[in-house]
């Protein structure tokens, strides 16, 4: 649950006065939530509202300029993406981050050999790929990408199968928090089916904070939804609360009530 008020069971994540100040201009002000999980939260709020700034402060990828981020109980404040990461706390970026001169197989088992500790000269090993051969089997077939993808390169993937092997690669690292910047983004229809389906498979075993401008998958999937406006929580509640609340059909749409499309 993401609330103000502690949580139960104990939060996988917890922020406190987390504020992100860019040389006077602050993107986050003062947020303080906490994600328990398993499930799924959404964060929505207009563009520049300050998700992904929210993002990158979590997965350590910005340091914040004050408040706590605590996983776990721990707080990671000051620690590298890297050592988050390997904690179990995972991000996918707004923008796509597939290798796209490597095989779609190689872009899975990098992520895989990162977790295991394993250096650059394993991956180039050719007993990296078949060790990791049933692991990259499992994983494509979860995240709906076809056997005889495996070898070829990820730039030949549709955009819908390229934003699905993201997911994998950030499955890869066997998150217990995934953080999911737009993952819909620039889909077709019938991929946006598909990438949902496979976002509601993984909250019902993970903590999920899920960034999406497209409303209908917001409806879908969340549990709770957290509506941010110029770096602030604006409110928390349920999707049906949300899209009702006079302040977030303001700060959101201008007026218009929110109407399920992005
Ligand atoms: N590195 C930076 N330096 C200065 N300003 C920044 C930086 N990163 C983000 N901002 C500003 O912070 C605000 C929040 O940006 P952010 O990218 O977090 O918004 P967002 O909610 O993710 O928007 P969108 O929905 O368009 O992706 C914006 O006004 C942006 O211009
Ligand atoms: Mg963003």
């Amino acid at each position: 649950m993401a609330s103000a008020a502690a949580a139960t069971p104990a939060p996988v994540v917890e922020v406190r006065g987390l504020s992100k100040d860019f040389r006077g201009f602050i993107a986050v002000r003062d947020v303080t939530l906490a994600f328990a999980g398993p499930g799924l939260t959404a964060v929505i709020g207009p563009n520049g509202a300050g998700k992904t700034t929210f993002f990158n402060l979590l997965s350590g990828f910005l340091k914040p300029s004050s408040g706590q981020i605590l996983y776990r109980g721990r707080n990671i404040c000051g620690l590298s993406a890297q050592r988050i990461a390997s904690l179990g706390l995972v991000r996918s970026f707004q923008i796509t981050s597939v290798f796209t001169n490597l095989s779609v197989s190689e872009n899975l088992v990098l992520p895989m050999q990162r977790r295991d500790g394993n250096g650059v000269e394993f991956w180039r090993s050719s007993s990296s790929l078949e060790c990791y051969g049933l692991e990259v089997a499992a994983l494509l077939q979860r995240v709906g990408i076809a056997e005889e993808w495996r070898d070829r390169p990820a730039c030949l993937l549709p955009y819908g199968l390229k934003r699905a092997l993201e997911l994998g690669i950030s499955l890869a690292a066997n998150p217990d928090v995934l953080l999911l910047d737009e993952p819909t983004a620039g889909m077709a229809a019938r991929d946006i089916g598909m990438i949902t389906d496979l976002i509601r498979g993984l909250a019902a075993e993970r903590t999920i904070i899920l960034v999406e401008h497209n409303l209908r998958v917001v409806a879908n999937l969340a549990r709770e939804v957290v509506v941010m406006q110029q770096g602030a929580v604006l409110t928390v509640g349920s999707y049906d609360a949300v899209r009702r609340d006079p302040r977030v059909i303001e700060a959101y749409l201008g007026g218009a009530e929110p109407s399920g499309h992005a």
